[in-house]
């Protein structure tokens, strides 16, 4: 790797954080009566201290700036702080620099306590070594000052990263190479401009530019399981939306389906029409379909190093053909050609009561050809997916699916954080 120990900036390096900054600039400034500047104004709050920012962007004096900063905080600290979201790209970055043994540390002027509960909050907390920012009295912050605490006691090759001048020239003076980030908040001028010794564009560019040649982590693949009615599309969507705030790059999609071809053995397959169709028929289409997506879809989106959140896999059909239609082991048989090797990470098994199932599915109106099955196969559905994460329980991991929906997804986001952090042998400590 190019550098052991890297030091990076919050805002516009690591968070998308200007919603949050610039309402509650505005905020502030409507609090104490003052002019409330436009939005390219605002912007440049983003980054450089606040205390600084309202005198120069407002004209407030020393002790109005003060006041103003507090009146942010009122608002920040609240709710201003999660109107953020970690840059694409990110997360995959973090976890291969400490996969490769980087020392990872944060040097934000953001108040100490707020950069522990954002990073917190976007489960990336536990990537890093030292998390360094000022208490909430210390008005200026100086980046310097900064950098140099987040340093460890030996490296042999440091860098900061960063998207303002603020940074650049802290990071010089500390004597460590200083790194520009062009997605963020600062112009590529300013970067330059303040003696930048690496400028990267985007966030595939300053990968490159810190991990050098070194292997990157590769992807990870999750999916979804339960009976009819068990809510797992709802938690993946919301889990989806999760992830993508942090910094994650996903791939989402579902079975059978999720390619071209899948989708078209899906129509067929799920016809009320095709009533017909004998179950060794239905098994055999459903890894045919599979056998498709994984090719088309699945393994290519990890290969890529993609977090893949797939609705359903083998363990449906193990499930419903297996259980359900009473086929038994010849459906694991025949999947395992269709996997191909590419077996979930994590399976999350939505665990419904029954009766609960049954009134989610009658309130649906349109049941395909497999829910509109008799009652009895439902029960032994769902005897089989028990059954399995019993056999399988380092990897299918129940979730009591009858609670509240936030409840649940809070669960799952544990579950999938642990995941994400224990594939990349990193345990839950920070310092600092
Ligand atoms: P799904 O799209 O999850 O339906 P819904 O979104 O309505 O819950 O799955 C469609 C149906 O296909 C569902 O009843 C389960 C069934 N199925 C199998 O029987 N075997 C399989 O291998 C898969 C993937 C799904």
């Amino acid at each position: 790797m190019n550098y052991d120990a890297i030091i990076f900036d919050l805002d516009g390096t690591i968070t998308e954080s200007a919603p949050g900054i610039m309402k509650s600039s505005a905020y502030a400034l409507e609090q104490m009566q003052k002019p409330v500047p436009g939005e390219d104004v605002l912007r440049k709050f983003v980054g450089p201290p606040l205390h600084k920012s309202f005198m120069d962007f407002c004209g407030l004096t020393d002790e109005e700036a003060q006041i103003a900063v507090s009146k942010y905080r009122e608002r920040h600290t609240v709710i201003g702080w999660k109107e953020a979201n970690v840059y694409e790209g990110i997360l995959p970055m973090l976890l291969s620099l400490k996969k490769n043994g980087a020392y990872i540390a944060l040097a934000s002027s953001k108040p100490h306590p707020l950069c522990v509960k954002t990073l917190e909050y976007f489960g990336i907390l536990p990537l890093f070594d030292k998390v360094v920012g000022p208490d909430f009295q210390n008005k200026s912050g100086e980046k310097e000052f900064l950098i140099r605490s987040a340093l460890p006691e030996n490296y042999k090759n440091a860098c900061m990263v960063g998207d303002r001048k603020f940074d650049i020239e802290g990071a010089k003076k500390a004597g460590v190479t200083a790194i520009g980030v062009g997605y963020g908040y600062g112009s590529r001028e300013e970067l330059v401009e303040s003696g930048c010794d690496l400028y990267a564009e985007s966030v595939d560019d300053l990968a490159n530019a810190l991990l050098g040649a070194s292997p990157r982590v590769k992807g990870l693949f999750i999916t979804f399981e339960g009976s009819d009615g068990c809510g797992k599309s709802t938690q993946l969507k919301l889990l989806k939306e999760y992830l993508s705030s942090c910094g994650a790059r996903l791939t989402v999609t579902r079975e059978p389906g999720g390619c071209e071809i899948s989708e078209r053995i899906r129509s067929l397959v799920l016809d009320v029409k095709a009533m017909g169709m004998t179950d060794e028929c239905e098994a055999l289409l459903f890894a045919a379909a599979r056998s498709q997506h994984v090719n088309d879809v699945i393994k290519p989106a990890i290969d890529k190093g993609n977090i893949v959140l797939c609705d359903r896999y083998v363990d449906s059909s193990i499930a419903y053909q297996g259980g359900g239609r009473g086929l038994g082991n010849w459906v694991r048989a025949i999947n395992e050609k269709a996997v191909n090797g590419c077996m979930p990470d994590l399976t999350i098994l939505f665990d419904i009561n029954a009766e609960e199932a049954l009134r989610r599915r009658k309130n649906a109106t349109d049941a395909d050809r497999i829910e509109s099955a008799q009652s009895g196969f439902m029960t032994d559905v769902y005897n089989a997916f028990i059954a399995l994460s019993k056999e399988e329980p380092e990897r299918i991991k129940v979730i009591d699916a009858n609670g509240k929906i936030e409840q649940i997804q809070d669960r799952v986001r544990q579950m999938v954080i642990d995941k994400i952090l224990t594939l990349c042998q990193i345990s839950e400590k920070t310092e600092g």
